[in-house]
């Protein structure tokens, strides 16, 4: 009975011996079956073979003909998420019962006397059923596995940064991101600061790019009553509130030379000054800071300080861009199509095969943030049921004439062409024909060689 181990597992529980011996014998061929005359019986093998589908005919002892014991089994087998398929067998007249026993969770209902081929037909759909909805769960597991700190990737690439936030998360080194924009540089010094013993800490994030130079110096180390026009009251700077966490400071390729000069000068001694203030506060916060300008330029230039770079890029991480991801783009894509379907309500689950082929083309010049946001449009404005390139805004001009041998494609293109012009100039040969570069009899004999009537 080697064979008996590939085969699906099915328990019949059915007080009738006879019966449960015909469907035995009956099915033996395609499923590993065992059986059960009552309750107890019936979850302890259930218990020990988790079989996928289950036949539970509800009149069981004590109470062969009531229903309660029935459900009572029916009740245990639907516990704890289970994806088993129970199929009620019920007589004739106990059919709403049947019904109130799907609405509890039960796949499918049987009446009696059971016809074999039906039953068949009914299992077989039941355990693929069962089958796609195990998939699913363990596909979910896995997305879950590739996920690292709210951020997904499989590439190489990624799993490069996912160890170096592992190694670096609980140092004190302060750390330069380097990527594109979109990349998830934010997020990586969030996954940083969530590993360090800073955690319980505030992670205090700042685009120096976003904040014009005058009140950015405020902004980053607070200032005093009085210090300039506009000072009412004394304010504490976003370094300061950082105390005890992380700062990120964002596009830091940004900052303004005297901007520069009193960051490092945090840098090196902890302690920061208010606008207008004369008292050296300590600030013990660890700084990370982005940029997606590549410094060696404004090195060079002598627009960004070597010292103060320095001093920030101990450790130099550079994001991958997107199309430097391989898998990873469609993992993520598939990611965002699952969130946005389910926080908008919308039955949006699949990209169409043309789709899916835009997704891996596209450049991403806007890299994650863009593929987001391209899918987040598509749920929200789309109906359908899967995500096409018109829908992501990613469709191509030659969309049309996908699966066209070329020689199709040229008809189909000169037909679009004459038509087109033809339209334009509402019927009018020359000056269509002159639009397309052509002469007037040529033209003709491209109406008629596509047959086109004027
Ligand atoms: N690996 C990832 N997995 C899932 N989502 C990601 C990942 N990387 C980035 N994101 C998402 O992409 C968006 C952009 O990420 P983030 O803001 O961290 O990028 P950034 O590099 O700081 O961008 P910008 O340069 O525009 O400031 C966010 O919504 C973020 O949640
Ligand atoms: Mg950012």
């Amino acid at each position: 009975m080697t064979n008996q181990i590939n085969k699906d597992k099915l328990l019949i529980i059915e007080d009738d011996t006879e019966l449960s011996t015909q469907m035995k014998w009956g099915l033996s061929q395609a499923y590993q079956i065992f059986t059960a005359g009552d309750q107890s019986d019936a979850l302890e093998i259930y218990k020990n073979e988790n079989p996928l589908v289950v036949t539970l005919d509800l009149g069981l002892p004590p109470d062969p003909d009531g229903v309660e014991e029935g459900f009572r089994v029916l009740g245990t087998l639907l516990e704890n998420e289970s994806l088993t398929k129970v199929i009620i067998i019920t007589g004739r007249e106990e059919k709403e019962h049947a019904l109130s026993a799907i609405g509890q969770g039960a796949y499918d209902f049987l009446t009696k006397p059971v016809e074999l081929d039906e039953l068949q037909v009914i299992l077989r759909r039941a355990v693929h059923v069962a089958r796609l909805e195990l998939e699913n769960r363990a596909l979910q597991k896995r997305v879950g596995s590739e996920a690292f700190e709210e951020m997904l990737g499989t590439s190489p690439q990624m799993q490069n940064v996912f160890e170096m936030i592992r190694k670096v998360a609980t140092t004190e080194t302060p750390i330069l991101i380097v990527g594109e924009s979109g990349t998830g540089k934010e997020l990586t010094a969030r996954a940083i600061h969530n590993r360090s013993i800073r955690r319980e800490g505030p992670f205090v994030a700042i685009d120096c790019g976003a904040i014009p130079e005058t009140l950015l110096e405020s902004e980053l180390f607070g200032h005093e009553k009085g210090a300039f026009t506009g000072a009412h009251i004394q304010r504490k700077g976003r370094i300061e509130a950082a105390q005890t966490g992380t700062l990120f400071l964002d596009e830091i390729g940004e900052l303004s030379p005297n901007l520069q000069a009193k960051l490092l000068r945090f840098l090196q001694e902890q302690r920061i000054e208010r606008v207008g203030g004369r008292e050296g506060i300590l600030v013990d916060a660890r700084v990370l800071a982005a940029t997606n300008t590549d410094l060696d330029q404004a090195l060079k230039d002598g627009r960004f300080r070597e010292d103060l770079y320095y001093r920030l890029g101990v450790v130099v991480t550079l994001m991958p861009p997107l199309r430097e991801r391989g898998g990873d783009i469609l993992l993520l894509a598939k990611a965002f199509l699952q969130r946005y379907s389910a926080e908008n309500n919308k039955q949006m689950r699949t990209f169409t095969p043309q789709a899916l082929r835009a997704i891996e083309r596209h450049s991403w010049p806007g890299n994650i943030r863009e593929l987001e946001n391209r899918i987040k449009r598509a749920v929200i404005m789309g109906d359908g049921k899967k995500v096409t390139p018109a829908d992501l805004e990613l469709a191509s001009p030659y969309a049309k004439y996908e699966g066209q041998s070329l020689k199709e494609a040229r008809k189909a293109l000169e037909r679009d062409m004459v038509q087109g012009a033809l339209a334009r100039y509402r019927g009018n040969l020359t000056r269509a024909a002159s639009e397309l570069g052509i002469s007037r009899p040529s033209f003709y004999d491209l109406m008629e060689k596509l047959g086109i009537e004027k």
